[in-house]
């Protein structure tokens, strides 16, 4: 009996020492002391001995129970201690590693265009003024002497949200707005502003895009004031050999009015920026006309002023020679970072 407790020991010994989880061990104290473990099954057979001899044997498979219990506990507990110290190197860090470097958000380069071309007014002492995206019909067309059935209405697609109120289809509106509330002063201003029109998105066109709006009323200002604020800001956008050429145009609210272009880098070579023409448009501009001046409440015969407004997307394509308008709403991080 005894070697045969002995044999059972030993193999209980060998089946723990062999464990190297905490999942094994947990299978082993089944295997032992479970329902239908060894030392389980042994304590059964008490009853195969005669009754002097139970309590030997009792005690025997007690105390090997007892062993073997201690034995399964200090190998578990090995184990752990062993099993989290490999977590603890697992999950250690490294608090000297470099850090990933998030990447760094940047103005939109249409913005930052803004904020240069405002820079540059600001320069040569204009204001900035801001004016309502949600317009009034009339300060949009009536007051810049476009009235109703005027012709000029058709080449703004409107978007209009009553019959008297509509998403403004230029910056020109804040040379009115502006000047009612600076009357009788003299007006120096910048309006640059988000824009809408009733025009699908193609690779010219977007249904919203910013304008820059300028305007100065004053005494004595004249045409030959306008040329020398435009050619200033065209050379400090393009490059300061370019020289600047003003086409007569019509614009219901400037008379004089004048198509401004500026010439291409290519330098007359031809290119696919000015489309071989050596020439690049970049804005619309005049004397104001006299009635909007009197709209707007200043004495055409005492006052005079220019107006200028161009569309910054158009800029920034020249400028960069970038084909399509639609980049700048994309949003690629590939095409904004290059700016
Ligand atoms: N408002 C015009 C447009 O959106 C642009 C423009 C032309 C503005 C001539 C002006 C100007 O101030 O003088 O087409």
């Amino acid at each position: 009996m005894r070697e045969e407790l002995q044999k059972i020991a030993e193999e209980a010994r060998e089946r723990i020492a062999d464990t190297s989880s905490t999942t094994e061990i947990n299978q082993v104290r089944i295997e032992l002391f479970g329902k239908k473990g060894t030392i389980t099954q042994l304590s059964r057979r008490l009853k195969e001995f005669p009754p002097e001899e139970r309590p030997l044997f009792g005690k025997l498979v007690n105390d090997l129970r007892q062993e073997l219990t201690g034995v399964l506990e200090e190998r578990e507990e090995a184990i752990s201690r062993r099993e989290k110290k490999i977590r603890l190197q697992e999950e250690r860090i490294d608090v000297e590693l470099p850090g990933r470097k998030p990447r760094r958000g940047r103005p939109h380069p249409l913005l930052m265009l803004i904020d240069e071309i405002t820079g540059i007014f600001l320069g040569m002492g204009f204001d900035v003024a801001e004016g309502p995206e949600i317009e009034w019909d009339y300060y949009n067309f009536e007051a810049l002497n476009i009235p109703p059935e005027h012709p000029a209405r058709e080449m703004h697609d409107t978007l209009y949200i009553t019959e008297k109120i509509l998403l403004r289809t230029h910056t020109s509106p804040v040379q009115v707005r502006t000047m009612e509330e600076l009357r009788p002063e003299p007006v120096r201003i910048i309006a640059p502003g988000r824009v809408y029109r009733r025009d699908a998105l193609d690779a010219t066109h977007s249904p919203c895009f910013y304008q820059i709006e300028g305007l100065a009323v004053d005494e004595g200002i004249t045409f030959g004031d306008l040329k020398g604020i435009l050619t200033v800001f065209a050379r400090k956008i393009f490059g300061k050999d370019r020289v600047v050429r003003f086409r007569p145009s019509f614009f219901p609210f400037t008379e004089p009015s004048a198509e401004v272009d500026v010439s291409c880098g290519c330098q007359g070579a031809g290119c696919r920026v000015c489309k071989n023409t050596g020439w690049l448009e970049i804005l619309g501009a005049g004397s104001v006309d006299p009635r909007v001046l009197a709209m707007a409440g200043y004495d055409p015969e005492k006052y005079s002023g220019f107006a200028f407004g161009m569309g910054v997307e158009r800029i920034a394509m020249l400028r960069y020679g970038i084909p399509d308008i639609r980049y700048f709403y994309e949003n690629d991080y590939r095409f904004l970072a290059q700016f």
